[in-house]
């Protein structure tokens, strides 16, 4: 179980994130969605402690992390429990596929290279790309290349995988691939946050919606309370402007 309470967040006199409480199930997907600016990356960066928030605590699978107070080590295991899949994929240039994919089980988890290279090997061709494991960054298309960064957060075996947009980087005719990648993991029981402007495919894979608006959730329930009936009236001018009825419709 993942739990956060109290998480806030301010950039000078910016309050980004306002005394956040959450608490996510083992195997829930949870989606979050919100206008530009409403916090929604700021929150997953302040989960994984990419972003320092002032205050708060983020507990998984009972490891609790004070920020206020955190200790290298509390760092360092709530790292190595979380992973996160960013808009633009942060691979390693010069690194190929596997190479990308190894990294963490090397250098984090110290895996032997020869484990590493099989968990990677394993973990590539799930993600469908068994054929591009010794291609570099540059000779793969957005969508593969995002492919290899999931690959690569699945490998560490995370107990919270993080999505930040995952597929608005990407050309639209690559976004379906990605989109099948995630609800595959998802179906594996993974436990997830997905920030996302796909409302279909939000629909269709989250188990959850949350709202994010000036830094609080203001609505939080499954995809059809939260499309169907929204309760505040931010939630519905929200879903009312984006275009989501004329986005394709995402077929699983
Ligand atoms: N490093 C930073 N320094 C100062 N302000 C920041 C920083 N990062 C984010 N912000 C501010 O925090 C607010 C929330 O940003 P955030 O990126 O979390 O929004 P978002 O919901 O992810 O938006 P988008 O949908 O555009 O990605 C914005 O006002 C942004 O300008
Ligand atoms: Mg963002």
């Amino acid at each position: 179980m993942i739990e956060i309470k109290n998480l806030s967040k301010t950039f000078k006199k910016n309050k980004v994130l306002d005394h956040i409480d959450l608490t996510i199930k083992k195997g829930d997907v949870v989606a979050v969605i919100g206008p530009s600016g409403a916090g929604k990356s700021t929150l997953l960066r302040c989960i994984n402690l990419l972003e320092e928030a002032e205050e708060g605590t983020i507990t998984i699978d009972g490891l609790r992390v004070d920020v206020k107070k955190k200790t290298k080590q509390e760092l360092i295991n709530l790292r190595q429990n979380t992973a996160m899949v960013f808009q633009q994929f942060n691979l390693f240039r010069r690194k190929t596929a596997l190479e990308n994919v190894m990294e963490g089980l090397v250098v984090v988890k110290k895996l032997a290279k020869n484990e590493a290279e099989e968990i990677a090997k394993f973990q590539l061709e799930k993600v469908g790309l068994a054929k591009q494991i010794d291609s570099y960054p540059k000779q793969l298309s957005g969508g593969q290349q995002q492919r290899v960064a999931i690959a690569r957060a699945l490998a560490m075996n995370p107990k919270l995988l993080l999505f930040d947009e995952p597929t608005s980087a990407l050309d639209p005719e690559l976004v379906g691939e990605v989109l099948d990648t995630i609800k595959a993991t998802a179906l594996e029981g993974n436990t997830m946050i997905l920030v996302s402007h796909e409302m279909n495919f939000v629909k269709k894979v989250a188990n959850r919606v949350l709202f994010l608006y000036n830094g609080k959730i203001i609505e939080d329930g499954t995809p059809k309370e939260v499309f169907e009936n929204p309760q505040n009236t931010r939630t519905k001018e929200f879903l009312s402007k984006i275009a989501y009825s004329t986005e394709p419709e995402y077929q699983i």
